[in-house]
């Protein structure tokens, strides 16, 4: 059996990007939360779905949000330095995020901290949820604040809960290529490490 290239999730994860800079249009509510259902059906340790969202509209709020995320961000970027600096300034990154405002729509998550592999079960929700965005024709990325307290706050959200990422969701104005992936093969042994995966064996099933 050969892996049809067709499949709608691979056709989604090839095309899914991260997108950082947003049209002024607004999107549609029902888009968001069709694609929020589909990160509830992601596994969690013992099935405790430690995930809460918080879906931010208001402006103001977003503001609040925005000013909370910089601050965090002043500060990371005073101390950062080395090869991770050079990557940051690379990408033209900086403490500035501007998309916490100009994003129709943020989607803070939250983790519960007392439930069993949180943190990676929050993450394969995630990860539902950018290929159920993009299925539904919306934009997105996980921005991952430096300092998660400070927007916590500005959210009014419990101690126990720590927010994990930000997803800015709305219409794409980024005209970045996607970035280049490694192919199976370049990531994948057999039996043991460093054992090449043959081509004629891409095909598990024989
Ligand atoms: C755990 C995680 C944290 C990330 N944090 C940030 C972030 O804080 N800021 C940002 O601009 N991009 C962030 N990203 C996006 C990555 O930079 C991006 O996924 C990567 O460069 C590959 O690009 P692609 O998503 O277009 O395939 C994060 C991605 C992941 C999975």
């Amino acid at each position: 059996m050969t892996l049809s290239k067709t499949n709608i999730v691979h056709e989604l994860a090839r095309r899914r990007k991260s997108v950082r800079k947003f049209l002024d249009s607004p999107v549609e509510f029902e888009a968001i939360l069709s694609s929020l259902e589909t990160a509830c059906q992601a596994p969690s340790g013992a099935n405790r779905q430690p995930w809460r969202f918080i879906l931010v509209k208001d402006p103001d709020v977003k503001r609040r949000v925005r000013r909370a995320c910089e601050q965090g961000e002043r500060e990371f970027y005073e101390q950062v330095s080395g090869e991770f600096r050079e990557w940051l300034l690379s990408r033209g990154l900086s403490w500035e995020k501007p998309f916490l405002e100009s994003a129709p729509i943020l989607v803070a998550v939250l983790m519960d901290q007392n439930a069993p592999y949180a943190r990676e079960s929050v993450w394969i929700a995630i990860g539902f949820a950018l290929l159920a965005f993009e299925e539904n024709g919306l934009n997105s990325f996980t921005y991952t604040p430096s300092n998660t307290d400070y927007p916590r706050k500005a959210l009014n959200a419990p101690e126990d809960y720590k927010l994990e990422a930000i997803l800015p969701i709305g219409k794409s104005a980024d005209d970045r290529m996607k970035e280049g992936k490694l192919r199976v093969h370049e990531v994948t042994f057999i039996d043991r490490w460093g054992n090449s995966l043959d081509a004629s064996m891409e095909d598990i099933g024989n």
